[in-house]
């Protein structure tokens, strides 16, 4: 398996330009199993869970031609205009759960699917309980049967009203897709407000769907049964982005970050900001600057947008374990979202975890070490670590960075800093 090694100490200066977001090019590609005509998406990014998406929509009978974009990412034209297979197989869906995002649109175009559990992962068991409860409120039929949903709506399914008992993305943007085509109106109630919902919900519009209370809490949906051919870019990686902007502010080093959306990116922002880090807010642009390379400790508690966000957890506490003074991180979304702390102490981090929180003492420096990455956020606070740290980190298991950050050694090396990937 490849591994990274980074030689830390080098503040990173320069520009850095944001890819399309990885968890908005997901749901949109699957958006597209709802029409019978093409929808074309530009801004998508080049990574490992956007070609496992492609392999299962395939699997499903949609048409996927595919380019190079002319600087970052692909343009990627969906057509599923042909018989469709309802089956989504356990050997691509255990590659990556957002698969389980086929659901919703699978319903509502061919009255059913059979869509592998995804099964848990490293951060949480992450079911799906809320996209089926939800599902049979709209008339679907589901049964659970040798790790698979069965799930049919013989009469197709009926607007709802539907109140999520807490948020999730997934099951706001798996209803959001099945609703687009019921029969009659849904008003999804406690729905997510990412940046991706509406980045769907607008897609969908472009579609020709009839969606109101986009941003919102309250989405009401009216249902419709042809679509047309859209073409739709994928908004900015909210998460990449808030990532290269810690990385500025670990190195002590200053950082342009453009092609992004500084409104996605408040409560990251505001919590460098409070921590000491300077951030100009350019609107498509960020520029992200730590001249001394040392944060205050700074408390921050994950939560749905528009707060603090959990994919931003990880990263932040590399920041805070350099920091000067405590810190105290709480992750509400994920219960199992700490798994970054022991190799993060194996770097001389000082880390004590209680139940969903994590108090950092932060301290001058890091010390390169060898380290694991066990997830996709988890991966990136690692290299972080390793950028400010002395001496070298070793990575291993970098196929996790694979799955959501595009050309991330290119894009560090290009503004200084000494990464190379190291093929066993
Ligand atoms: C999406 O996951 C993102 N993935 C995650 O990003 C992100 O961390 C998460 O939203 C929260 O923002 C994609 O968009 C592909 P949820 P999702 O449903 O939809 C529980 C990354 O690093 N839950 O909002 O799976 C769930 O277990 C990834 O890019 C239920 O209990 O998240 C979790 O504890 C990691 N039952 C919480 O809710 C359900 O039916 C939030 O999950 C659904 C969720």
């Amino acid at each position: 398996m490849d591994q990274i090694r980074i030689t830390g100490g080098q503040p990173l200066h320069g520009t850095i330009s944001i890819s399309g977001a990885k968890n908005a090019a997901l749901p949109l590609m699957a958006a597209c199993l709802l029409s019978d005509k093409p929808l074309h998406l530009s801004n998508v990014p080049d990574l490992a869970d956007i070609a496992t998406m492609v392999e299962l929509l395939e699997n499903h009978g949609v048409t996927v031609e595919q380019k190079p974009a002319e600087d970052l990412g692909l343009e990627l034209t969906l057509t599923a205009d042909g018989t469709l297979n309802p089956t989504a197989p356990y050997d691509i869906v255990r590659k990556m759960r957002a698969s389980v995002l086929v659901l919703g649109p699978l319903l509502a175009r061919l009255g059913e699917a059979i869509v592998s559990l995804p099964g848990g992962c490293a951060i949480g068991t992450r079911p799906i309980d809320l996209h089926l409860s939800a599902l049979e409120q709209m008339g679907a039929v589901i049964e659970l049967k040798e790790g698979y949903v069965y799930a049919k709506a013989p009469e197709g399914l009926k607007g709802a009203t539907i109140r999520f008992p807490f948020v999730s993305v997934g099951a706001t943007e798996n209803l959001l897709m099945a609703a687009a085509m019921a029969d009659g109106t849904t008003i999804l109630e406690n729905a997510a407000r990412e940046p991706e919902i509406s980045d769907l919900a607008d897609c969908l519009v472009s579609m020709g769907a009839d969606i109101h209370g986009i941003g919102t809490e309250c989405l009401v949906i009216k249902g419709i049964s042809n679509f047309k051919e859209a073409t739709y870019s994928v908004i900015p990686d909210r998460i990449e982005a808030g990532t290269y902007a810690v990385a500025a502010a670990i190195t002590g080093g200053s950082l342009e970050l453009t092609n992004m959306r500084s409104d996605h990116l408040g409560a990251v922002i505001e919590a460098l900001t409070r921590a000491g880090v300077n951030c100009a807010n350019g609107g498509a642009s960020l520029s992200v600057s730590h001249p001394t390379g040392h944060c205050s400790g700074f408390d921050v508690v994950s939560q749905p947008y528009p707060g603090f966000p959990t994919d931003m957890q990880a990263q932040f506490m590399a920041l805070m374990a350099t920091a000067d003074g405590a810190s105290l991180i709480t992750e509400t979304i994920f219960e199992n979202r700490f798994m970054h702390v022991p190799e993060l102490a194996r770097m001389s981090a000082d880390i004590t975890v209680h139940g969903g929180s994590a108090m950092v003492r932060g301290h001058g420096s890091l010390k390169g070490a060898e380290v694991m990455a066990t997830d996709l956020r988890a991966s990136v606070c690692l290299v972080l670590a390793a950028l400010a740290a002395e001496g070298e980190t070793v990575i291993n298991r970098v196929y996790h960075l694979d799955r959501g950050y595009e050309q991330l050694e290119e894009k560090l090396r290009a503004v200084g800093a000494k990464i190379e990937r190291v093929s066993d």
